[in-house]
């Protein structure tokens, strides 16, 4: 099992999200947030809203998935959100160790889709 992150513009996230639907990964947590990366900030403001300390605003797309679907989660997220220009993002892939669906107390593959 794997968890993705991903840090996209903020208005590129219907498209990832429609993405994700496509490749029938619907379990998602998204979050506003504010980061920098290595312009630190400052060469990209034309896209992003800016916050005190040279904080870009973006939105963090994060799934937990089996390993079978890493492939098809970074494609929508990179499809979504690949613009070809500075800011468009990034992403990380955690090795996740565990899962449990709190209801039942299914736990791995079964708690995870
Ligand atoms: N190494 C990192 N650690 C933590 N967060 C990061 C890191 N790199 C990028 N981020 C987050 O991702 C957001 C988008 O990063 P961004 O796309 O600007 O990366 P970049 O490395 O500067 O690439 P680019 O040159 O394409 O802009 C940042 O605002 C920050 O929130
Ligand atoms: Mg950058």
């Amino acid at each position: 099992m794997k968890y993705i992150i991903g840090i996209i513009q903020p208005d590129r996230l219907d498209d990832v999200l429609q993405r994700l639907t496509e490749k029938e990964i619907h379990l998602v947590t998204v979050s506003s947030v504010v980061g920098r990366g290595r312009q630190q900030g400052i060469a990209e403001v034309y896209r992003s809203h800016k916050e005190p300390g040279n904080l870009l605003r973006k939105v963090k797309v994060e799934i937990a998935v089996n390993d079978e679907y890493v492939e098809p989660a970074v494609d929508a997220i990179t499809g979504g959100a690949n613009s070809g220009n500075i800011g468009d993002g990034k992403i990380f892939i955690l090795d996740l160790a565990e899962c449990i669906r709190i209801r039942t107390g299914e736990k791995g593959n079964t708690a995870i889709g």
